[in-house]
C-alpha cells in the first residue's frame, strides 16, 4: 500500500517563482489517497474531545466535512469575505503570497464550545491564526488543529505554539 506522501504532487515555481506547491488534488483524485488522508488526519486527533469542527474555504471544507461526519460532529464554515448571508465576524490576515479576509457566522459556535480546526495545509500559519482569533472572539476554545500537510520551513508551528497542531505529512 502506498504512503500518503506518495500521493502528493510537488510543483516547482507555482504560483510564484521559488515556491514549491504541494498539490492536494493528486491525493483527492485517487480513492485510496482520499481515504488515507482523511483516516490519517482523524487518527491524529482520536484522543481529543471537541464539540465542533471548523474549516476554512476552500480546501479546509474538503477534509473538515468527512472528519465531522465520521465523528458525528457539526461542521462550521469559515468563508472568504462576502459569502456568508447572516451576521458575521471578520478578520484580515496575510498569506504566504497575498492578503485575504475571512468571516464566520456569529451564531455558528456557542461560548465554551471546544473546537477542532481542520485544513489541508499549514504554511505561515496566518490563516489558522486568523481562524483562532475569530473562534475565540465568539467564545470558542480551540483544542486542536489538524492538517494534512505542514510546510515546516514557513514556521507556522512556532506561530501557533500555544495550540496543539497535528500534521499527517511534514515537509522541511
Ligand atoms: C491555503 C491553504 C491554507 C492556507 C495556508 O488556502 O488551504 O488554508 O492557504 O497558508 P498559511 O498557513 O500561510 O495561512 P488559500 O487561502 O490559498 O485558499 P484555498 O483553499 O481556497 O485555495
Ligand atoms: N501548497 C498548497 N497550498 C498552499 C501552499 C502549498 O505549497 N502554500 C500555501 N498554500
Amino acid at each position: 500500500m502506498k504512503q500518503l506522501e506518495e500521493y502528493v504532487r510537488s510543483i516547482p515555481d507555482f504560483p510564484e517563482e521559488g515556491i514549491i506547491f504541494r498539490d492536494v488534488t493528486s491525493v483527492l483524485q485517487d480513492a485510496d489517497g482520499l481515504q488515507l488522508a482523511v483516516d490519517t488526519m482523524q487518527d491524529k486527533v482520536k484522543d481529543l474531545e471537541f464539540d465542533v469542527v471548523v474549516g476554512p474555504e476552500s480546501r479546509g471544507f474538503i477534509f473538515g466535512t468527512p472528519i465531522a461526519y465520521n465523528l458525528k460532529k457539526p461542521f462550521v464554515l469559515i468563508r472568504k469575505k462576502g459569502k456568508l448571508p447572516c451576521e458575521t465576524v471578520s478578520i484580515d490576515y496575510e498569506l504566504e503570497y497575498g492578503t485575504a479576509t475571512i468571516e464566520m457566522h456569529k451564531d455558528s459556535i456557542k461560548p465554551g464550545q471546544k473546537i477542532l480546526i481542520v485544513d489541508d495545509l499549514i504554511a505561515t500559519g496566518g490563516t489558522t491564526e486568523a481562524m483562532i482569533r475569530l473562534i475565540e472572539s465568539l467564545g470558542g476554545e480551540v483544542v486542536g488543529i489538524v492538517v494534512m500537510i505542514e510546510l515546516a520551513g514557513l514556521k507556522g508551528r512556532e506561530r501557533l505554539k500555544d495550540y496543539r497542531l497535528e500534521s499527517a505529512i511534514c515537509y522541511e
